[in-house]
């Protein structure tokens, strides 16, 4: 996941090669998304707003929690995912109860009172402003329909075959790069936002904030998709020039992931662990009250329902 290129950057930070990305991560932690999705105990034929669907890979999961009788709405800024999200639906037999929708989080092409659950995985790194944002979302939920963010924190994240000095300074250096890259002309990301999420829930006015904490440990022998994982992961922690970090320790944290004899992977000892964020919030305020001008501030996008020919 080489992101060393601002022109290769959409405009939520992301590489426009992103998919195949996603998909690694997606399938590196299957075992942890399922139970996500089986934890939050959709309702059966409930309406379901997936948020940031980038390529419709948890909708196998929401169409399987909801049954039949239940609706996905997918959104998303970025066309190729919503063409790539499309296809994907197109032989599955949930096909007729999901469609995609090109739009922003805030500006949903939907009625006010709408959805059951809004769903988000993955996407509140991005937001600028994720109070407003939220607050912005709650307008489409019915009364005590909830929103259900999920995110990475990578303050969490630990390699024990690396040594721990090092990883405190790469990460200590990306943590500080991310608060100041946006100045240099790169988009907004937090990726320490996990644990920050309920919060951010409150203040926007969700009531009953519950935060569920996913553990995804992994050892020596590591599947190949946990590998390519880390190695993206690896990679990213050192993009964009990595100001903040010396050029020894840089080469040293690439050494520990590329050298094809001395990786950590090879090591018995290796262990990786990361806690993922599930939060949710129930939506009761009156719509007036958190109408914010977000129409406004974002430029409105054309609702397309994307055909993709097969
Ligand atoms: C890291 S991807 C996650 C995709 C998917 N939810 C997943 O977990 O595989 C983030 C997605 O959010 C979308 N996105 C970011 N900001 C957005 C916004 N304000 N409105 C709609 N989509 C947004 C991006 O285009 C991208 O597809």
């Amino acid at each position: 996941m080489a992101v060393n290129n601002v022109v290769h950057v959409n405009e939520c930070g992301l590489p426009l090669n992103a998919i195949n990305w996603l998909e690694t991560h997606h399938q590196s932690k299957a075992f942890e998304r399922k139970q996500m999705i089986h934890d939050l105990q959709l309702q059966h034929g409930s309406f379901v707003v997936d948020a940031g669907c980038g390529p419709g890979l948890w909708t196998p999961l929401l169409a399987q929690a909801i049954g039949q009788e239940g609706h996905i709405l997918g959104v998303d800024i970025s066309p190729e995912a919503l063409v790539t999200a499309q296809r994907r639906s197109v032989h599955r037999s949930y096909r007729r109860q999901v469609q995609y929708k090109r739009a922003y989080l805030e500006n949903l092409p939907i009625e006010y009172g709408a959805a059951d659950t809004i769903f988000s995985a993955n996407v509140s790194q991005y937001l600028s402003d994720p109070v407003a944002t939220f607050a912005a979302m709650g307008r489409y939920l019915t009364p005590g329909g909830r929103l259900i963010i999920k995110d990475i924190d990578f303050g969490t994240m630990r390699f024990q075959a690396v040594d721990p000095s090092l990883q405190s300074h790469v990460f200590h250096a990306r943590e500080k790069w991310e608060k100041e890259r946006i100045e240099q002309g790169y988009s907004f990301e937090d990726s320490w936002v996990g644990s920050k999420l309920a919060g951010y829930l409150r203040a926007a006015g969700y009531e009953d904030v519950q935060e569920k904490t996913y553990h995804v440990v992994r050892r020596f022998p590591l599947p190949l998709n946990f590998r390519n994982y880390v190695q993206g992961i690896a990679e990213w922690f050192v993009c964009e020039g990595a100001p903040f970090l010396a050029n020894e320790d840089v080469t040293k944290w690439l050494q520990c992931f590329f050298s094809p004899t001395e990786n950590v992977f090879n090591m018995d000892t290796f262990l990786f662990e990361e806690t993922e964020f599930v939060v949710s919030g129930s939506w009761h305020a009156p719509t007036s009250r958190f109408y914010i001008d977000m129409p406004k501030e974002v430029a409105s996008l054309e609702e397309s329902l994307l055909v993709v020919p097969v």
